[in-house]
């Protein structure tokens, strides 16, 4: 009994001792470099693990797409590609405001603000009548229940209303599943949430696959919330676009996840539509899965974003839809926004490589021992200890030693 008290405080002494050593390191760890919690990771990454693609060694991982208008301004708004989190209140930690225990399943982990503060710019959120107002709700046969409903809709939209106050060159998009039957519901909550100054108004969106106003206009003219719903005889009644006339979308679920396939969901005409010119892409399972996602979110994510380009007539993704967006194996959601981007944009490999006024596809990349590598080469050379993935630095090496140090005592 004794003992195992002395060796709990000793465990806890070394665990504390080597937290404190990497946590006091000069600089934060870059991304994929060993690390013990969050803290220890740069602004932009955080520290997991993927067991579900067998990686046990916790390391800092992206959580944000570098921002699709940092490097070239004033494109059309369909020429930008925007990380979306699909169910986006659906959060792990949550109970329902109704004080029931939630039987929906969950989607991502943390809050709206949260998303759009590490660059999330797409929310999808199902919306019913419940309680005398608008509920956000992951429910069946159009009806919420205490046991499906979330919190009332206004608290989350004035996160976003927060978000566009305080970032006045940011563009936001809703995508409303939309089950609200009372009159003019959502005008109404939208408007209750103070949104209405910013929308982005229904007779400025091309018709008919043509170019969107420049993201600059919509900033300058202070349009950047973009709503779209399901329902389509809310655009006249309500001036609220009808989501497929302005985008394709692909199926969602596990029927959007077979390799090699990018159909088009019922509802939205088929992907190589060009009368709509935008392109939304799917890619989250029937049952959201926590642990899997690092898995779906990485490799897979990528080569559907491919996959589904291919299918959509040449056309990059602009909005890219996950569950737990933060949750990968490698660059992630933030990583395949990155690429969308960079072919969006300017016709390379990753948005870092776009730049002001540059030919499209001449994609001047950064020099790296007197050769030019491509991209895919130069991300693969950064790390000069590939069977660790870890970088060379000696920072890196320290704390892979200290990680294996502890996991030798716990052992
Ligand atoms: C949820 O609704 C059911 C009836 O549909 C009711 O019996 C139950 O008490 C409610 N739970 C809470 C916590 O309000
Ligand atoms: C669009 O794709 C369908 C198959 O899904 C094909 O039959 C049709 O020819 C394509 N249209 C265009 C304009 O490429
Ligand atoms: C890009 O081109 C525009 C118009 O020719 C010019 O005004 C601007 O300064 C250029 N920007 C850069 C970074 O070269």
């Amino acid at each position: 009994m004794e003992r195992a008290v002395i060796s709990t405080w000793k465990l806890l002494l070394l665990l504390t001792l080597t937290a404190s050593a990497l946590f006091s390191s000069s600089s934060a760890l870059k991304e994929g470099q060993t690390c013990v919690s969050n803290s220890n990771c740069g602004a932009g990454l955080h520290c997991e693990t993927c067991m579900a693609n067998g990686n046990v060694r916790p390391r800092c991982t992206r959580i944000q797409p570098l921002n699709p208008i940092s490097q070239v301004k004033g494109l059309p708004f369909n020429r930008y590609s925007w990380l979306m989190t699909h169910n986006s209140y659906s959060l792990t930690e949550v109970k329902s405001a109704t004080g029931a225990i939630i039987l929906s399943p969950r989607n991502q982990q943390d809050s709206v603000t949260d998303q759009l503060n590490n660059g999330v710019r797409g929310l999808m959120l199902d919306m019913y009548d419940y309680e005398n107002g608008i509920w956000l709700c992951h429910s069946f046969g159009g009806r919420c229940y205490n046991y499906t409903a979330f919190q009332p809709a206004i608290n989350v939209l004035k996160e976003v209303q927060a978000f566009l106050e305080a970032n006045p060159s940011e563009i936001v998009t809703i995508i409303i599943e939309d089950y609200v039957t009372s009159p003019k519901g959502l005008t109404k909550v939208f408007d209750a949430a103070g949104l209405r100054k910013f929308w982005f108004p229904v007779s400025r969106m091309p018709k008919n696959g043509g170019n969107w106003p420049t993201v600059d206009d919509m900033i300058q003219k202070n349009q950047r919330l973009l709503v779209f719903t399901s329902k389509s005889a809310k655009e006249a009644a309500e001036g609220i676009a009808y989501q497929w006339r302005y985008m394709v979308e692909n199926q969602y679920g596990d029927g959007g996840m077979q390799a090699g396939l990018c159909p088009n969901r019922g509802e939205s005409p088929p992907m190589n539509a060009t009368t709509r010119s935008l392109v939304l892409m799917n890619y989250f399972p029937d049952r959201p899965d926590l642990t899997q996602a690092c898995k779906y979110n990485s490799a897979p994510l990528m080569s559907m974003a491919k996959t589904c380009y291919a299918a959509a007539g040449k056309r990059w993704p602009n909005f890219i839809a996950v569950d737990f967006y933060k949750r990968s194996d490698g660059g992630g959601a933030p990583q395949a926004t990155d690429m969308a981007n960079g072919q969006l944009i300017c016709g390379c490999e990753s948005i870092k490589y776009c730049k002001e006024n540059m030919t499209h596809g001449v994609c001047e990349l950064p020099k790296a021992g007197g050769t030019t590598p491509s991209p895919a080469a130069r991300e693969t050379s950064s790390s000069p200890c590939p069977a660790f993935g870890i970088s060379g630095d000696r920072h890196g090496k320290a704390h892979l030693l200290m990680v294996i140090t502890v996991l030798l005592i716990l052992l």
